[in-house]
């Protein structure tokens, strides 16, 4: 590189501003929307001041922060997780903790530091690019669907819906690659008023659309496409559904609860809780919350509110190589952007179930399902996610499994930390079986009271009855 006379000159000054940076950075005050595990981020203890800022910041104020929040180490990150997060009698991913724990280990600050950058540059060429495009409207269900299969499904999750009156429109995503002709004829038939029937459905129009940006991975789910679908979809107030999530009622409903009027973002939760090293806590720059990680089947965001979310999201489902592996692959990515971001969200009243065949009273059958809950805490989302790996007998929905104590307390929802909803699950455990076919139970740990897991007949309540008549009715596939 050739530097000219001019530049040398500028280089004592550039240095100063680098130098004024770091040092008023140094004093910055923590920001209020923050909560307060991040807060203990801040100051630990002093070794983290290795980590020294040595670009400008970018102009967007949420872009600067993000870049300015302390670094921990390995070590120190370990250490403050583990006052947030027990790992004594709680169902963490043990196999991907198992398997990854090395590898987060060796994860120097320096990476993380070029994560933060990079992820703030992102979001401020999006912020400057993006500022001046139209403003997306109105409501609308987003899902991806890439083959026969999840096209069936499609189907019949759109069927269900009309069946409760739902007008919302569908746009349903896949890979260029993906999709016969055949498929998006099947998919194209949907937006016809099936009159046919008999069921007197209402029109919602289903557009099919491709997702820009990404090639299909190769792993065992196209998890990839979620973020950006979410994304590039052309509503402002979503209702993400995986094609296998099943709506018990009609979901405009979400957009009428207090949840949803307080946050713009609904979340729900998987059965696994977050484990302190996972280096998601040094990324975003918080404490590890005694927290259930998010599931992806079912998300509701208001985009006008959250677009950074977005864009965050589809940040991690482009670079999924680096993030997914952190990430439980989507499925946490939605609340590691909204905890990097500051935002909140609300979700469901309750913690999901496990629901499928006859379970433990019969060593055949297990669960397939996972039960999600609306955020009264009536359950509300079928998400069938297992049934396409392994065929289970008639009736498909029997028992559940649940934690004795699974309602959040009072009002709050998932997304609230507050004891003792930090408490929820503990000493309940997932038992996944591989062999001969995927399958879960709800169990508790060794040492635990075995009263903390019921088990229930399906038809026990009122919002579950009658489902798998009208799932089959449908079109439904397993
Ligand atoms: C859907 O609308 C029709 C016609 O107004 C009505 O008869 C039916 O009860 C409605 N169904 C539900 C589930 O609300
Ligand atoms: C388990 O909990 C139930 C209900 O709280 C209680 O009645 C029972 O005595 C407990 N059993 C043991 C072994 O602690």
């Amino acid at each position: 590189m050739r530097w000219s006379g001019r530049r040398l000159i500028a280089l004592p000054f550039v240095s100063l501003f680098f130098l004024l940076t770091f040092f008023s950075w140094k004093r910055k005050e923590i920001p209020n929307y923050l909560p307060e595990e991040a807060h203990k981020y801040f100051h630990p203890d002093e070794s983290h001041d290795h980590e020294i800022q040595t670009t400008p910041a970018p102009q967007a104020p949420v872009v600067q922060e993000l870049v300015q929040r302390p670094i921990l180490t390995y070590d120190e990150a370990v250490e403050l997780n583990s006052v947030g997060c027990s790992t004594e009698g709680v169902n963490f991913d043990a196999g991907s903790v198992r398997d990854n724990e090395q590898r987060w280990r060796e994860i120097p600050s320096t990476r993380i530091s070029d994560w933060r950058h990079d992820i703030a540059a992102y979001l401020q060429e999006k912020i400057e690019s993006e500022s001046s495009a139209p403003r997306k409207t109105g409501r609308g269900i987003v899902m991806a669907a890439g083959d026969r299969d999840a096209v069936i499904r499609a189907r019949t999750n759109i069927r269900l819906l009309r069946s409760y009156n739902c007008t919302l429109p569908v746009e349903i995503f896949h890979f260029h690659t993906e999709l016969s002709k055949s498929d998006k004829i099947m998919l194209s038939e949907l937006s016809q008023l099936e009159a046919s029937d008999g069921h007197g459905f209402r029109n919602n129009e289903v557009a099919i659309r491709v997702v820009e940006g990404i090639e299909k991975g190769n792993g065992w789910k196209a998890f990839e496409i979620k973020g950006a679908a979410i994304q590039q979809s052309s509503f402002d107030e979503i209702l993400y559904l995986d094609t296998d999530s099943y709506s018990l009622q009609n979901p405009e409903s979400l957009f009428e609860s207090n949840s949803w009027k307080d946050t713009g973002l609904l979340l729900w939760p998987d059965y696994t809780k977050s484990h302190p090293t996972n280096p998601i806590w040094r990324l975003v720059g918080h404490q590890c919350r005694d927290e259930y990680e998010g599931e992806s089947g079912q998300i509701v965001i208001s985009r006008s509110q959250h677009q950074e979310v977005l864009w965050l999201v589809e940040y991690f489902a482009v670079r999924h190589d680096e993030f997914y592996g952190f990430m439980g692959g989507d499925r946490d990515s939605f609340r590691a952007a909204a905890l990097m971001l500051g935002k909140k969200w609300a979700g469901p009243g309750r913690l999901n179930a496990v629901a499928g065949v006859a379970l433990k009273d019969d060593p055949k059958g297990g669960g397939h399902t996972m039960l999600q809950a609306d955020p009264e805490g009536r359950w509300m989302f079928v998400h069938a996610n297992l049934i396409k790996h392994g065929k289970f007998p008639r009736p498909l929905w029997r028992k559940i499994h649940r934690a004795a104590k699974d309602r959040f307390e009072g009002t709050s929802t998932y997304g609230n930390i507050d004891p003792p909803n930090d408490k929820l699950g503990v000493g309940v455990k997932l038992r996944v079986e591989q062999a001969p076919r995927i399958e879960t139970f709800m169990e508790t740990f060794e040492g635990y009271n075995e009263s903390l897991v019921v088990v229930e007949d399906w038809d026990a309540y009122e919002e579950l009855e009658g489902f798998e008549e009208k799932w089959f009715e449908f079109g439904g596939v397993h």
